[in-house]
């Protein structure tokens, strides 16, 4: 990989530059997050969900277009077969600066050692609470002490930044964002707190009831942290800051209280080979469709994704009130 500076040919009607893609390669998942998925999910059958080696062909064709950062999602991406052989040939993607993935941390202890042997620089570890019942009530199948020790052992494999997504609800874990931060500074790694969004129809909860917003987390956290702003930047959705005295940035995605749309840098490629444009809108182009009829024409995939920014919509309209108007699931889409 390198830092190459490369002219992207990804522009939006808005003037946007998209740099940044993230891929769901698969939509199933060992837990059932009460704000991603309802407890009965019916999940792809293989025939229609992108092959890694098409995975693997699409993710180039972006890079030629001038994409520099790639995230592999799911669902739970180290759930499918294969995924560290896809990381790794991702990974020799020569123009791409950053390779990143997003886990829920249950097959870390496993796998941790060997993912950072593919490339991987950062990853993302969703972790909503420390308090074992609640952790299971949240994720419904999951078990707290492994994902806790899923993150020990990223930590031994010496990712350069690792951060936990935390998704706060009023009355399920709000009370414990303090303790969350703490958590991140003991293990000098990164946090960010995401208000949920309206993805999916779910059973479990009134998404309006539960809404906490991120000023609510802020005021919280100051009781406790001194959070002192800064630039940087990661070319996702968070907006940071820094604990004082401390090396861990606290990040904050407010898809309601502070819409980022307008500077929004990314795609995603759904497990289907839908090209999405945006996470909260339909648009998208079926680029299976394209590499399954014109098999190794990377001119006519590229020549697709290129006129598909034209019809990028200009931002994300989330009501928490009416039932989602999005019907897809986060899982498939690319969390
Ligand atoms: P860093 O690169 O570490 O900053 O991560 P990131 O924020 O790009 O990725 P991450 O997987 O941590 O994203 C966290 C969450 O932000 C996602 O799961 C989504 O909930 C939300 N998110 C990311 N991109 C978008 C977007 O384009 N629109 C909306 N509405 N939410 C997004
Ligand atoms: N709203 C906000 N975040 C969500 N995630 C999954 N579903 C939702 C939702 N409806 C988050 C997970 C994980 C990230 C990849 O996506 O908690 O941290
Ligand atoms: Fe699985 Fe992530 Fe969805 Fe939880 S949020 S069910 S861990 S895909």
């Amino acid at each position: 990989m390198s830092n190459s500076p490369e002219i992207t040919q990804l522009v939006d009607r808005f003037g946007r530059t998209v740099d940044y893609l993230r891929i769901s390669i698969t939509d199933r998942c060992d837990f059932r997050c009460v704000y991603c998925m309802s407890e009965e999910m019916t999940f792809l059958p293989r025939a229609q969900i992108l092959t890694l080696e098409e995975i693997n062909y699409i993710a180039r064709a972006f890079a030629e277009l001038g994409v520099k950062k790639i995230r592999i999602t799911g669902g739970e991406p180290l759930v499918r077969r294969g995924v560290l052989d896809l990381l790794e040939n991702i990974g020799k993607i020569e123009s791409l600066n950053e390779l990143v993935l997003s886990t829920n941390g249950s097959k870390l202890v496993e796998m941790a050692e060997a993912l950072k042997n593919t490339g991987v620089k950062r990853i993302n570890i969703s972790l909503d609470t420390l308090d074992a019942a609640k952790f299971k009530q949240i994720t419904r199948t999951g078990v707290l002490a492994t994902v806790l020790k899923g993150i020990v052992a990223a930590k031994q494999a010496g990712f350069e930044r690792i951060k936990i997504n935390a998704v706060i609800l009023k009355n399920r874990n709000h009370l414990e964002v303090c303790d969350l931060v703490q958590f991140a500074i003991d293990n000098a790694i990164d946090i960010s707190f995401i208000e949920e969004m309206p993805l999916g129809v779910i059973n479990s909860h009134d998404r309006a009831e539960v809404y906490y917003s991120s000023d609510s987390i802020k005021s919280d956290l100051k009781q406790k942290f001194q959070l002192n702003s800064i630039e940087e930047q990661t070319g996702g959705p968070s907006v940071y800051f820094k604990v004082a005295g401390t090396v861990t940035r606290v990040g904050f995605i407010s898809p309601h209280s502070a819409n980022f749309c307008s500077t929004c840098n990314r795609v995603r490629l759904t497990v289907e080979g839908r090209l999405l444009l945006c996470l909260g809108n339909e648009h998208s182009v079926d680029l299976k469709k394209v590499i399954r009829a014109s098999p190794g024409n990377m001119e006519k995939l590229k020549q697709t994704i290129i006129e598909a920014m034209n019809i990028k919509p200009e931002k994300h309209e989330f009501d928490l009130k009416e039932q989602p108007v999005i019907l897809r699931h986060m899982s498939a889409t690319g969390g």
